[in-house]
């Protein structure tokens, strides 16, 4: 092989370093929660943020916060690496990033990103970054139908951008301009942090504003690309509930598009909400009208019903999930039945083919395969065996005012229907209870067990009637 012809290898790449503004007030939102806490598809709008870093490539990323300071970090205390510094008195997106600056390192590139703006793609910002590591500062902009209340992107007729002009700061002319500053950006970190520091605040907010870094590159003649985002709406951003809330649709039609890509028939993908992470196996079916909290698992061939509720759950293939169910906290195997009307508490665990229907509430207990409680039923804080049939109206009274007892229910078990279970109890493998069973001592294996006062019939009684008033 002739070296001569070889490509010359690339520059190593620096560090990526991510400068996440959020230090504003969010006075629209009228809420005590500071707005990157905001929930978005059941996460804080600044995970989503973050999330999108992370996909980048290996980032370190710096939160700039100010109202609310304490609950943003408290709020992400527990992500490893994630580093804060503090904007006070927030004086604008420039002396925002100023602040970051002790903790950027010189070397590799910085991209700015907004908080308040969770919907960007990171494919969408893998040009800036390009364009940073060949030395370039790189705006994102988007042409938007209203572009009032945005910078303006300001390009001389060669299409060059010259510079971003506020909304507050821009003549009728400039106004017209459809083109507008996403805020988002990206340089070489050393050329950001020698401009973040020339910033002047001669303008009609008074405020230090980041944008003003195009015309100190310009200056310098570094070249300043303007990167138009293919699909505006990834830039929009939260300021009042009415934004968060079309947002938070956008954000379930990309989920929604995304589980059907992998596989999952979705009846209506506008009647879905995942507020958290949705895991399906193949052949999956959701009806119309589900939600879904934080992890849930659903295996192959998994069918679930209009209107249910999931909750950090898995439930195991082939399993039926029927109309109204609510399954929080529970861990089901292959083949289970649940529904319609059926709630899952934590610490449920069904093991193959278990049945539970409708009004019945399973908390804190495991069914055996095969088990099944199909109606109107209470079990709480019970091991039951397999193959064991609940009737009808059966409760596990596990609750004495003061501490939780369990019930045991062995293999094989029948137990007729309306039958209290007075914990602590054991009923032995095989045995029967008589319905309306009051069970207060333990049930010997295959025997029947009753507790029931005998049946009486009274000769001569006679119904009492109404005396005629008259
Ligand atoms: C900014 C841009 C504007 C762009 C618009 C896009 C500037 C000067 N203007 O304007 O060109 O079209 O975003 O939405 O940059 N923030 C701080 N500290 C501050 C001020 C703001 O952290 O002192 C944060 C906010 O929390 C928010 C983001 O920066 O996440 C943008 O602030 P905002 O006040 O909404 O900027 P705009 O005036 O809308
Ligand atoms: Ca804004």
């Amino acid at each position: 092989m002739n070296a001569s012809v070889r490509a010359p290898s690339p520059a190593p790449s620096g560090p990526l370093q991510v400068v996440i503004l959020a230090a504003g007030k969010g006075t629209r939102m009228r809420s005590r929660l500071p707005k990157v806490l905001q929930p978005l598809a059941g996460r804080p709008l600044l995970a989503h943020v973050l999330d999108t870093a992370h996909e980048l490539r290996d980032a370190r990323c710096v939160v700039v916060v100010g109202h609310g300071a304490q609950q943003v970090r408290e709020a992400f205390a527990a992500q490893p690496g994630l580093r804060f510094c503090e904007q006070s008195p927030q004086l604008g997106t420039g002396h925002a990033v100023q602040q970051a600056c002790p903790q950027i390192d010189d070397a590799g590139i910085v991209l700015v990103l907004y908080g308040d703006v969770p919907l960007v793609r990171a494919q969408t910002l893998q040009p800036l970054l390009d364009a940073a590591e060949s030395g370039a500062l790189a705006v994102l902009t988007a042409r938007l139908p209203d572009p009032s209340g945005y910078g303006r992107i300001v390009r001389d007729p060669e299409g060059r951008l010259l510079r971003i002009v506020e909304h507050k700061d821009a003549d009728a002319r400039e106004r017209t301009i459809d083109e507008v500053n996403s805020g988002i950006l990206a340089a070489p970190a050393q050329a950001l942090k020698r401009w973040v520091w020339q910033l002047r605040n001669h303008n009609a907010q008074q405020e230090y504003y980041l944008t003003d870094v195009v015309q100190l590159a310009q200056a310098e003649g570094l070249a300043v690309h303007g990167v138009l985002a293919p699909d505006a709406e990834e830039l929009l951003g939260v300021n009042d509930r009415l934004q968060l809330a079309q947002i938070e649709r956008q954000a379930q039609r990309r989920q929604a598009e995304r589980l059907m890509r992998e596989g999952v028939t979705l009846l209506d993908p506008q009647r879905i909400d995942v507020r958290g992470e949705l895991r399906c196996g193949q052949d999956v079916r959701i009806d119309v009208g589900c939600v879904f909290e934080g992890r849930v698992e659903l295996g192959d061939d998994v069918v679930v019903g209009p209107h249910c509720v999931l909750r950090d759950c898995s439930i195991g293939a082939g399993s039926r999930i029927e109309a109204f169910s609510h399954v929080d906290g529970a861990r089901c195997a292959e083949g289970v039945r649940i529904g319609p009307y059926a709630r899952l508490r934590p610490g449920s665990e069904l093991a193959r083919e278990v049945h539970v229907g409708n009004f019945t509430e399973v908390k804190n207990s495991t069914l055996g395969e095969g088990s099944k409680a199909n109606h109107l039923s209470y079990v709480g804080d019970a091991s039951v065996g397999a193959r064991v049939n609940i009737g009808a109206g059966t409760i596990t009274c596990n609750y004495d005012g003061a501490a939780k007892h369990r019930t045991v229910i062995e293999d094989d078990v029948f137990i007729g229907s309306d039958t209290q279970l007075v914990a602590p109890v054991r009923v032995g493998r095989g045995a029967t209870l008589g319905a309306g069973t009051t069970l207060t001592l333990d049930a010997p294996a295959g025997k029947l067990t009753l507790s029931r006062a005998r049946q009486l019939s009274i000769d001569g009684w006679q119904r009492p009637t109404k005396k005629s008033s008259n």
